[in-house]
């Protein structure tokens, strides 16, 4: 994810896209540029890290036009660094790109434009547009940019400008979001409306393969070269309500992308017909990752929970012995490792302290270290020999929900790769691979009955105690569910293996405490049954996620949310989207302070 401004008016540009760049923050803030084109010239900014740090250095640069664009980075191909921070260029500096989304075909591309003489400066997916443009540009940048689109795959929200033709500023989407405001005299365009509320809240939201041409005195919008009149929309929201997307906090709008997040994780990693995954980050370890023989996996709070998933899809599937520790325990264990052991450690931020001294500790054993990371360029994805970019985007609610999607999203794909370098036969590939692709569907469709959740959610606001329960895959998904309900709801809630409950928690199962049990139609689905009967025989209440079709369970539990089938392995990374919901329900019924919890940080960057 990253954020896109661009204006063309009568006005200076410069105050105009840094306010709206500010807003889209929340998008990506790696790092950020600028291009502004006057009197045929073109300036450029950037600079890494925040706006604020160098806010004053480009407020005093007086940068001066009527026609810029401007980015905000999250990066996903290619370091933090001045270099790959966008706009990106042609060779000759004539053309201006800023994207938002993934080029998936960005290395043959970049390698027939080097045959062809292109010069490239970063390391990006997006600087092959800037060449790709340039290649066909024939005195109609519109023209050149329809072209160079025909060759791409992937998804964009793209502003182009160029010194060549410099009255215009050229948008287009596929589907990364864009929208254009039409102001006073002004045009300007955007990913979300949060940038450009302040000026305008007349607005056409661009839908995929359009192409937009803004001029100072009007605009048109094309698609297939046929141009569609579309219609003007009037946006009620305050700022505020933008920037979350029209949701009441960035944590519903996180779950809410959690569909997304699966299909940018394994965009362009697919090989369906081959059943295997494409992870380029592992390639410089291909060799060694044939020799291991055990794998560890450690990451703190809901990363330590994919870990646990990590750690069955990893035995099951890829025949790998796998365990999994917390890192602040992990580090002062004595773990047994050797030469042919392997520690993959899972963090969205790739800066928690823990997980990030018990990579220390396996960096000076000598093992080999991958991270599973969200953040570009953190130092998880610094200090690892290698590793798989979850790219779920930033996350800015405290409590981590899209993070986790992308991490199972990344550890299922990781199983497939190990697995076929071992036993896994061509089928089981296939199979899983073609699973993968249709779970984004299938995520959607959870998050469509979101209604039901909340109702369900509201009935049991009021309890002060709830038990979680899974077996198998989905104990980890229960143990998820239970922090969930916790950080952002202040609820006591504890996860337990269902197999656990005659243990000890069926002690305190009662009218007052509810469960929430955790049963696709799957291996352990029986024995699931048996542990709703021992909570109902309680006078407990039970809420049941079951797959869809299962009537049975409708007998047998109070309530029932349904998600839709998939393969066992692969059932976490949609049983948990009921389970995130169901808590945001609560928290927001019960009026919490759902973004920020008290007590609790994003990033614990202290032991
Ligand atoms: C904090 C957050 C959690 C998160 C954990 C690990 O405790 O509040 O939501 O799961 O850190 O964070 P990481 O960035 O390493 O995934």
């Amino acid at each position: 994810m990253c954020g896109i401004v661009g204006y063309i008016g009568n006005k200076d540009a410069s105050p105009i896209l840094l306010a709206g760049l500010k807003r889209l923050e929340y998008r990506g803030y790696d790092s950020y540029g600028f291009c502004f084109i006057n009197e045929g010239k073109a300036s450029l900014f950037k600079r890494v890290g925040k706006i604020e740090r160098t806010e004053k250095e480009f407020v005093d640069c007086n940068f001066k036009g009527n026609l810029a664009i401007c980015h905000s980075r999250w990066a996903t191909t290619g370091l933090v660094t001045e270099e790959n921070a966008h706009p990106h260029s042609d060779c000759k500096g004539e053309i201006f790109v800023v994207h938002n989304g993934i080029i998936e075909n960005y290395k043959e591309l970049r390698t027939k434009l080097i045959n062809e003489g292109h010069v490239f400066k970063s390391e990006t997916d997006t600087e092959v547009l800037a060449h790709l443009i340039e290649k066909h540009f024939d005195g109609v940048l519109e023209d050149a940019v329809r072209k160079a689109l025909k060759e791409v795959r992937g998804t964009y929200g793209l502003a182009v400008v160029s010194t060549k033709d410099p009255d215009k500023l050229v948008a287009a989407r596929l589907s990364s979001p864009l929208i254009i405001g039409v102001g006073v005299d002004e045009l300007l365009v955007a990913s979300d409306p949060s940038a450009i509320i302040a000026r305008t809240r007349q607005i056409i939201i661009l839908d995929d393969y359009e192409i937009a041409v803004l001029r100072k005195d009007g605009f048109n919008i094309f698609k297939e070269e046929v141009e569609n009149k579309k219609q003007i929309e009037t946006i009620e929201w305050d700022i505020e309500q933008a920037e979350k997307g029209g949701y009441e906090h960035f944590m519903l709008k996180e779950i809410m992308e959690e569909g997304n997040v699966i299909e940018d994780a394994i965009r362009g990693r697919m090989l369906k017909e081959e059943g295997l995954v494409k992870l380029g980050g592992l390639d410089s370890v291909e060799k060694e990752l044939r020799d291991i023989e055990k794998i560890i996996l450690i990451g703190c709070g809901t990363a330590h929970y994919a870990c646990k998933v990590g750690e069955y899809m990893l035995e099951e599937y890829a025949d790998i012995p796998a365990e999994t520790d917390i890192g602040s325990e992990f580090r002062y264990r004595k773990p047994v490792v050797d030469k042919n052991t392997a520690a993959i450690f899972v963090s969205q931020s790739g800066e928690t302290a823990d997980t990030l001294a018990a990579l220390k500790e396996m960096k000076e054993k000598g093992i080999l270290t991958l991270g599973v990371t969200n953040v570009v360029g953190s130092s998880q994805s610094r200090e690892t020999n290698a590793g798989v970019y979850t790219r779920s985007g930033p996350e800015i609610a405290v409590a981590s929900t899209k993070a986790l999607v992308g991490q199972l999203t990344t550890l299922a794909m990781i199983t497939v790769y190990l697995g076929r370098q071992r036993e896994m036969a061509l089928v089981m590939g296939k199979r899983i691979v073609e699973e993968l692709i249709k779970l984004p569907q299938l995520a959607e469709t959870i998050l469509k009955t979101r209604e039901d959740i909340k109702k369900i959610a509201e009935k049991y606001k009021d309890y002060r105690d709830f038990w979680y329960i899974g077996r198998k895959y989905n104990f980890p998904v229960a143990l998820e569910g239970a922090l969930k309900l916790k950080e952002i709801s202040y609820i006591h809630a504890e996860g337990a293996a269902g197999g656990e409950l005659k243990h000890g928690p069926l002690a305190l199962v009662d009218e007052n405490c509810p469960t929430i049990a955790i049963c696709p139609t799957d291996s352990v689905y029986e024995k699931m049954i048996s542990n709703i009967e021992e909570v109902k025989a309680r006078k407990g209440k039970v809420i049941a996620i079951a797959t869809e079709g299962n009537e049975e369970i409708g007998k047998i539990a109070d309530d029932v949310i349904y998600i839709p089938k998939t393969l066992e392995m692969l059932t976490p990374i949609i049983s948990v989207i009921p389970l995130h919901l169901f808590a945001y329900y609560i928290a927001s019924a019960l009026g919490r302070d759902i973004d920020k919890p008290k007590n609790l940080a994003k990033s614990v960057t202290v032991e």
